[in-house]
């Protein structure tokens, strides 16, 4: 099996992959406003429909009031429950890395839950330990998730300092 890109991901997509599951993303990730992915990939079934998918965009943030700069944010990120543990996620972050890589910023930036952390951390993601807010309908809100980067030249480090996302979280 492999990840291909998509042109696009809809709500047929979407449907698909979360097959009637209610709060994939655990529920805080369902209640936040999510910035818009520009690129996806996927791993498709024999029939094409997808099984796992990934998203990524270009961010901006600034930390620590500094000069704003350019982040890959890489989101959406899952597996259709039925086929977890079998590798599929390792299969589309390792793609949604590639095109993170072609995208052209330094750094990608992801939000989580806790215990997914350490499966990020297999995939070159640091946490973020400073407090991260970004942009919601309702106004400017502390993301209530773990926030990681990964650095995608070499070497790249990630400032000290708050950390504020210029838009929607992603
Ligand atoms: C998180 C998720 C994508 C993992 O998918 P998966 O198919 O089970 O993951 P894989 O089988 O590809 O595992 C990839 C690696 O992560 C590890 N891993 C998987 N789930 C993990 C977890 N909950 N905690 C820690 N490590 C985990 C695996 O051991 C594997 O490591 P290895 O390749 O070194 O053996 C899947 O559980 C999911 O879709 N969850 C719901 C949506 C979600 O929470 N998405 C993440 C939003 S940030």
């Amino acid at each position: 099996m492999q990840a291909v890109e998509l042109d696009g991901v809809g709500s047929a997509e979407w449907e698909a992959v979360l097959a009637g599951e209610q709060q994939a993303f655990g529920g805080v990730g369902e209640e936040l406003s999510w910035a818009r992915k520009t690129r996806h990939v996927a791993v498709l079934g024999d029939d094409g429909v997808p099984l796992a998918l990934a998203g990524a965009m270009i961010g901006r943030v600034a930390v620590a009031e500094g000069q704003p700069f350019p982040v890959v944010g890489i989101g959406g990120v899952i597996v259709t429950r039925a086929m977890r543990g079998r590798g599929m996620a390792r299969l589309v972050l390792e793609a949604i890395l590639d095109v993170a890589r072609e995208l052209g910023p330094e750094r990608a930036m992801l939000f989580c839950r806790e215990r997914l952390t350490t499966l990020y951390a297999r995939f070159g993601f640091h946490l973020i330990e400073s407090p991260v807010t970004a942009e919601q309908p309702s106004g400017r809100l502390i993301v209530p998730m773990r926030a990681m980067w990964a650095p995608l030249a070499d070497g790249a480090g990630w400032p000290a300092g708050e950390v504020e996302v210029l838009g929607e979280p992603f």
